[in-house]
């Protein structure tokens, strides 16, 4: 059987990975797997069983949790939709303590790899490049200024029409980077042998087609 293609892609909150990511796993008819839903769910999970997200002696429930993503994007626990409650701002601000509890990174990451060793996968998060699929076929780093990432966050709620507040967006963001890319266990962090790419004053299109032509470059050589 022939191997099945994996497209990589990481970088810090807001930097446009699951937009650009849906848009290119259309277009190449990739499944696209965002990673980051499943450490959100599993925090709605522990933040319903009301534990102490902080001792790792607490996650003994993730042996018996499913996480399902579905083909439209859809994501449920135990068989329970959650796909709008896990981007609460509450989510939002306890996810960074949750992803770095050891049981949690191994379950979460062995259901990862093996999505991806049945299917031609485009996958977004924060470790995917590094340790999830370290022999990935092609190799993204999103990012942004945090002022164009935290703009982009602020006009997602506004277009919902919940209000915010911009420095605190702001805030929360430098935060949860920080705590991303200082864990112990696989942080935020470039693959050497990933592909930059600065989307501050680019267009999702612009990024789309800028991708895209990498990929074709280097999956058909
Ligand atoms: O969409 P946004 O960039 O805000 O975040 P996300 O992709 O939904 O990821 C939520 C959180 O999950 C991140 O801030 C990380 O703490 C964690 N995460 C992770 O540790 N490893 C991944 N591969 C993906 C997400
Ligand atoms: O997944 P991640 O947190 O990296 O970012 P996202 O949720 O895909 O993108 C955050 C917001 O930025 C979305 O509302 C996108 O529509 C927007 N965006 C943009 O305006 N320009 C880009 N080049 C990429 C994303």
């Amino acid at each position: 059987m022939e191997k099945n293609i994996s497209i990589a892609v990481d970088g810090p909150a807001g930097a446009g990975k699951s937009t650009i990511s849906k848009l290119l796993a259309k277009q190449l008819e990739f499944i696209y797997i965002d990673t980051g839903a499943m450490y959100r769910a599993i925090t709605y999970k522990a933040l319903k069983l009301g534990i102490d997200t902080q001792d790792e002696t607490m996650y003994e429930f993730i042996d018996d949790t499913s996480i399902t993503l579905t083909k439209d994007n859809r994501v449920l626990v135990d068989e329970h939709e959650v796909t709008e409650e896990i981007r609460s701002t509450e989510i939002s601000n306890n996810v960074s303590i949750v992803s770095s509890i050891k049981t949690v990174r191994e379950k979460l990451v062995s259901l990862q790899r093996n999505i991806a060793e049945k299917n031609h996968v485009v996958m977004d998060g924060r470790d995917i490049g590094t340790n999830v699929l370290p022999n990935a076929d092609v190799k993204f780093y999103l990012n942004a200024s945090v002022d164009v990432r935290a703009k982009r966050r602020y006009l997602e709620n506004s277009k919902k029409g919940i209000e915010s507040n911009f420095e605190q967006i702001k805030q929360d963001i430098i935060k949860r980077d920080y705590l991303d890319s200082t864990r112990e266990l696989n942080p935020l962090r470039k693959a050497d042998d990933a592909i930059e790419v600065d989307t501050s004053a680019l267009s999702i299109d612009e990024v789309v087609n800028k991708l895209i032509v990498i990929i074709k470059r280097k999956v058909e050589q």
